[in-house]
């Protein structure tokens, strides 16, 4: 099977495109033949050692010394189940399906685990925006549900509120009920709005932290509104909640306990397979939208990971298999 590599760290054309073995189900897995995957800002972060701050040796620990572990990035996908092991009843042969892969899904077949992050997707929906869902939608959610505790009424502000985690924040904390103000860039405050925002702020025209308003919660997903300025717009018991942070978040986070204020939330967020069913009953009723920046067969590869690398984004930024079904609305 065709799928994209990487033998090293580097730049974007450290990728290329290879013939490798395909992978056979174990006796718990699916096997799903892929139809569209996106590069996340993960992918890009593995791909290019670009760990934040103290995260560099802990992440190339982790992660691999010189080069990615697995050499296939992607770690979530949408397509078609092909085959199962033995002891899966939880899906069929020919589900659509969509969920987490943790890696690999840069290829023209994947093997999951049956019981692990994966659901049914919805059928009117198509693979490119079910594959735009679960990297964002879930760091979203479990961020905004769990790390910042939000409750209906309360008053957020997200920052890069049309990226890959920012558009679906701003979706979700509407469906909690909160109020919601959305930070981007001039060319997407329409989108931000579509998205349910209450008010959206231009960062290219305002200074988001001299607004004058308090906020409950502010999440900032693109590591562009530090602690410094946040504070200066959060009610006393509100939430700083930041999806990028090192060694500097750490320190404010220990200081803040001791002297109080506006509380730092530090957290990562998982892959759980309740949280990707809610997040396909959310897609099922319409609630919820994939949001997809742009799209690109697997072969141009590279350019999708140029496309993420510039912080640019508005949602997924999603590559396709040559050999994929027709999407229900295309
Ligand atoms: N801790 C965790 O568990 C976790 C989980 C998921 C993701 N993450 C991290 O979270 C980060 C966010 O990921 P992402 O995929 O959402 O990023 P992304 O897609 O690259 O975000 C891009 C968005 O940010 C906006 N933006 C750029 N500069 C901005 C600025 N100065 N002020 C406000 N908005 C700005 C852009 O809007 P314009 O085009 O209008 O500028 C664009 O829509 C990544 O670093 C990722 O590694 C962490």
């Amino acid at each position: 099977m065709r799928a994209a590599i990487t033998d090293s760290y580097g730049d974007a054309d450290v990728l290329s495109i290879a013939e490798i073995d395909r992978p056979e189900p174990g006796d718990d897995e699916i096997l799903v033949k892929v139809f569209a995957a996106p590069v996340t800002t993960a992918d890009w972060r593995l791909r290019a050692a670009a760990f934040p701050g103290i995260m560099a040796l802990p992440g190339r620990l982790m992660m691999g010394l010189t080069r990615p572990k697995n050499p296939v990035l992607g770690l979530a996908f949408a397509g078609r189940v092909v085959a199962r092991g033995s002891d899966v009843s939880r899906f069929r042969l020919g589900d659509p399906v969509f969920g987490f892969s943790g890696a690999g899904a840069h290829a023209e077949y994947l093997t999951v685990k049956a019981d692990g992050p994966v659901a049914l997707k919805p059928k009117a929906i198509t693979y490119e925006k079910a594959a735009a869902v679960p990297f964002g939608g879930v760091s979203a959610l479990v961020f905004l549900r769990d790390f910042a505790g939000v409750k209906p009424g309360q008053k957020l502000l997200i920052n890069g509120a049309s990226g890959g985690v920012g558009a679906y924040a701003v979706q979700l904390a509407k469906i909690m009920g909160a109020e919601v103000t959305g930070v981007a860039g001039t060319d997407n405050l329409d989108l931000v709005r579509a998205l349910g925002a209450d008010r959206v702020i231009d960062y290219r025209k305002q200074d988001v932290s001299a607004s004058g308003d308090l906020y409950d919660v502010v999440l900032d997903t693109v590591g562009k509104l530090p602690y410094t300025k946040a504070r200066r717009i959060l009610k006393k018991t509100g939430r700083y909640v930041p999806l990028e942070f090192a060694g500097r978040e750490i320190l404010q986070a220990l200081l803040a306990g001791l002297t109080g204020g506006p509380k730092i939330v530090l957290a990562v967020s998982g892959d759980k397979r309740e949280d990707i069913e809610h997040l396909a009953r959310l897609l099922e009723t319409g609630e919820l939208r994939g949001i997809v920046d742009s799209t690109y067969p697997l072969a141009d590869i590279a350019a999708a990971h140029r496309r993420v690398e510039t912080r640019h984004a508005k949602g997924a930024v999603i590559v396709t298999m040559e050999d994929r079904e027709p999407s229900p609305d295309q």
